[in-house]
């Protein structure tokens, strides 16, 4: 499939979604960087299962390449982390030429591009998303970040990549779960912008479960496309990028209470969304059959973990610490139909509690 165009002026960039692209990296990156040396940004499994491809295909173009191994998950998503990457790129005299490549999933591909960004005020950066959720999310749109002080992507910068190769051989070896996650994402998508992809998600969820290469590659294409066409407009959020937040203000919320470690990402969205679904139809924004399709999809995804019951009021307070917050208010993403949102800023407290409360009944 044709590769999809973040358009940003001079730091345009490409996505490529391909089946066993990985093989590829080494003339897409030379195309692209005239750096000598890169390092390979991975965790330990990623590495094991696909760092050697890359590293040949970067060697075999003249690359000088120095893997370099972090801790995976949110946890070490943070300074310490950081700094590691950042002391090995100076023990190695990288300058300003130089490349960092980010060969994993989230946690890789934040916490890589925002060492990217601030070592010698910023270095050739690319990303290489190795999970479903990377690949049709944060692998996009140049938001690099580390946690701090237990605020999730507190402190980071808005840097693009030079171009992101998502390659999608790579999501056999993931887990269901991991594999659901991103799926939650994909049905987001569908929600904000895509009706007719929401229709062929309803019809066909058992193929897409059971990873059918095709359906996945169209599925992450088109999900690639509809976030390149919001950050192409709209890079730094002033705007229509918070659309991209459906489900998210509650799903991070949860996903913080929950200390990261009961509810995957999608798991946290798909109550998000379950929650602005309910509160679009409240607010009287769209028909309740328009929530009952959403609910339903995502139940049929299997992406409602069961949770214990959380202290609404303390999920509340954590709501407030989403960056899209502003003036002390919350910004809500709500649905009018499938494929069409809009924002809402002034949502009363007590219509939220009584959601909130829904949800776990
Ligand atoms: N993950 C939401 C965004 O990139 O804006």
């Amino acid at each position: 499939m044709k590769p999809i165009e973040v358009k940003l002026g001079s730091r345009s960039y490409k996505v490529h979604v391909e089946y066993g692209l990985l093989k590829k990296t080494g003339s897409i990156v030379r195309s692209l960087c005239s750096s000598e040396k890169i390092m390979i940004l991975s965790t330990p499994k990623i590495y094991c299962l696909y760092g050697q491809t890359v590293f040949d295909s970067l060697s075999s173009k003249g690359f000088k390449v120095y893997p370099f191994l972090i801790s995976d998950g949110e946890t070490h998503k943070n300074e310490k982390t950081l700094f590691k990457v950042l002391r090995e790129m100076t023990r190695l005299s990288f300058q300003r030429d130089a490349c960092l490549l980010a060969l994993g999933g989230g946690v890789t591909g934040d916490l890589g591009g925002f060492a990217a960004s601030i070592y010698m005020r910023g270095i050739q950066f690319v990303q290489c998303p190795t999970t479903f959720l990377a690949q049709v999310d944060a692998g996009i749109g140049g938001k690099t970040a580390i946690d701090f002080e237990g605020v999730k992507n507190i402190i980071g910068s808005f840097y693009q990549p030079k171009v992101v190769l998502a390659d999608t051989a790579v999501l056999k070896t993931l887990s269901d779960r991991q594999l659901k996650t991103g799926l939650a994402e994909v049905i987001k998508y569908g929600i904000i912008k895509d009706a007719t992809m929401f229709g062929r998600l309803e019809a066909q969820l058992e193929v897409v479960l059971r990873r059918n290469p095709k359906m996945l590659l169209q599925l992450i294409w088109r999900s690639c496309q509809i976030k390149a066409q919001i950050v192409s407009e709209d890079e730094r959020e002033g705007g229509k990028r918070a659309w991209l937040n459906y489900g998210h203000t509650l799903g991070h919320a949860l996903e913080a209470y929950f200390n990261y470690d009961v509810l995957t990402h999608g798991e946290a969205i798909a109550y998000g969304m379950m929650f602005a679904a309910r509160l679009s139809v409240q607010l009287g924004l769209c028909a309740e059959e328009v929530a009952d399709r959403q609910i339903n999809l995502l139940r049929k995804a299997g992406l409602f973990r069961p949770i214990r019951r959380f202290n609404v009021k303390k999920v509340y307070e954590k709501m407030f610490l989403d960056k899209k917050a502003k003036n002390g208010q919350i910004q809500f993403v709500l649905t009018r139909k499938i494929g069409l949102v809009t924002i809402q800023k002034s949502v009363p407290q007590s219509i939220v509690f009584s959601i909130l409360r829904q949800l776990q009944d």
